[in-house]
């Protein structure tokens, strides 16, 4: 550790929380969809248990994929969550609300008789764009189309129609263009994309069984209408009342990795959350389209990172003050919405860019310090499967594979940092 920050001086892993031989999408409705550098369920289930109680209400002001309010639920928590993103919002709607799983086996009934009508010469009138065109061959997008338009005509409830479109979310890539190991936006021209009715039908039945089994356990324990909201919102400033949060548990987007707005494309672009990317990505946290001017961070920490990165590459050292001074402002906004003693649990991983350590973790310590917090604990774990990228190119500090000879690990532990108010 360079900046020898003394709520992280000699800590050792600890195992408890290493969750090893846990995949991420083993229960409940977490494998919905995927989602990148998403929370291990794990780690939100062990902090709710130990931490909360029922009625409590717990948030993550980013939320992405839903994975804290999932577990809010299960558990009988009241859960608020925030995200930026449109896609995020729509896939923790429909994994936080189970619907009965009759009406759902109905309406799949008359989806699947709508597929068998499928007339390859009556062309759809269903969203059209130069991106979509560029993604997908004619067939498929056709077919896509179809599936789109009789999901939007079917006279149900909203949170049956978003049921799904999530579904047909999360074929989208299968059934591009897109390289498919990649987070990337890049096109492999060797691929034979999936045909998109098939693709749907197999990820509808794997969400079935899903929702059945949440939606059972829910309603056993009485837990149906625990309280669960997700605003398209800045984590920067919430709507969220203040004082009114036990516990906010949270998982920052990592700085330069994932280009959130970028990857989910393909569902922006067809469900019309979007016209174009550029006004897509502006509010987004973290990403490399971030155009402050400024070098200077409150975080003394992060001012000796960047002043590193500012001889190396000076169009990043200012996206890394930037990244910093918003995540200063989050930790801001998670003070004010928490209860006096509630606690704010940050999940973070550090990395290493152009060969310069990134402490991320120790700088949101310090970032929580400056506004209020107090550091209660801070534990360290090991990550033991690939949720994330864990290497980087030493040259351009893009993500890559282990067989890239210029790659480094990054990533291989992460800290929960422990705040109290
Ligand atoms: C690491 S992911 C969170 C994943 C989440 N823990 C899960 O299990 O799915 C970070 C999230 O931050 C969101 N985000 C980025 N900028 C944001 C902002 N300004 N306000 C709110 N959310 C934002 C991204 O859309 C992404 O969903």
């Amino acid at each position: 550790m360079l900046s020898n920050y003394l709520p992280f001086n000699n800590l050792i892993t600890n195992d408890e929380w290493t969750f090893n031989g846990v995949r991420s999408s083993e229960n409940w409705t977490h494998g919905y969809h995927r989602y990148p550098a998403k929370f291990l369920p794990n780690i939100v289930k062990k902090i709710i248990e130990t931490h909360t109680n029922v009625g409590d209400t717990v948030a993550d002001l980013f939320a992405g994929c839903g994975t804290t309010l999932v577990e809010a639920k299960i558990h009988g928590r009241v859960s608020i969550g925030v995200d930026i993103n449109p896609v995020a919002q729509l896939i923790t709607s429909v994994k936080t609300n189970p619907i009965t799983p009759d009406t759902l086996a109905n309406v799949y009934s008359t989806i699947k008789k709508v597929i068998t009508d499928y007339n390859a010469e009556v062309f759809s009138t269903a969203v059209k764009h130069d991106r979509i065109d560029y993604w997908f061959f004619p067939e498929n997008r056709n077919k896509i189309a179809y599936l789109y338009e009789a999901i939007l005509k079917m006279e149900e409830s909203q949170q049956v129609k978003d049921f799904f479109l999530v579904a047909l979310s999360n074929v989208l890539k299968n059934c591009s263009k897109w390289l498919q190991s990649s987070t990337k936006p890049q096109i492999d021209p060797d691929k034979i994309p999936s045909e998109p009715f098939a693709a749907f039908k197999k990820q509808v039945n794997s969400m079935l069984k899903k929702n059945d089994a949440f939606f059972k356990e829910l309603n056993k324990l009485n837990y149906l209408n625990t309280d669960c909201t997700i605003h398209l919102e800045d984590a920067r400033k919430t709507s969220i009342a203040t004082g009114s949060v036990s516990a906010v548990i949270t998982s920052p987007p990592y700085v330069t990795s994932y280009e959130y707005a970028d990857l989910h494309q393909l569902t922006a672009y067809w469900f019309d959350y979007i016209s174009n990317l550029i006004d897509y990505r502006k509010n987004f946290i973290g990403t490399f389209y971030s155009y402050g001017e400024k070098l200077e961070c409150d975080s003394k920490i992060a001012q000796v990172i960047i002043e590193q990165l500012k001889e190396k590459h000076l169009r990043t050292a200012k996206e890394m003050t930037n990244y910093f001074n918003d995540m200063q402002k989050v930790a801001v906004e998670m003070h004010r919405i928490l209860r006096t003693e509630g606690r704010a649990f940050i999940v973070i991983g550090n990395t290493t860019y152009k060969n310069i350590k990134i402490e991320s973790a120790e700088i949101f310590g310090e970032l929580l310090e400056l506004s209020g917090f107090t550091i209660e604990n801070v534990i360290k774990r090991s990550i033991p499967f690939k949720l994330i990228p864990t290497i980087r190119d030493c040259n351009t500090g893009k993500f890559t594979t282990a067989a890239n000879k210029n790659s480094k690990e990054v990533y291989p532990e992460e800290y929960i940092i422990i705040a109290k108010k």
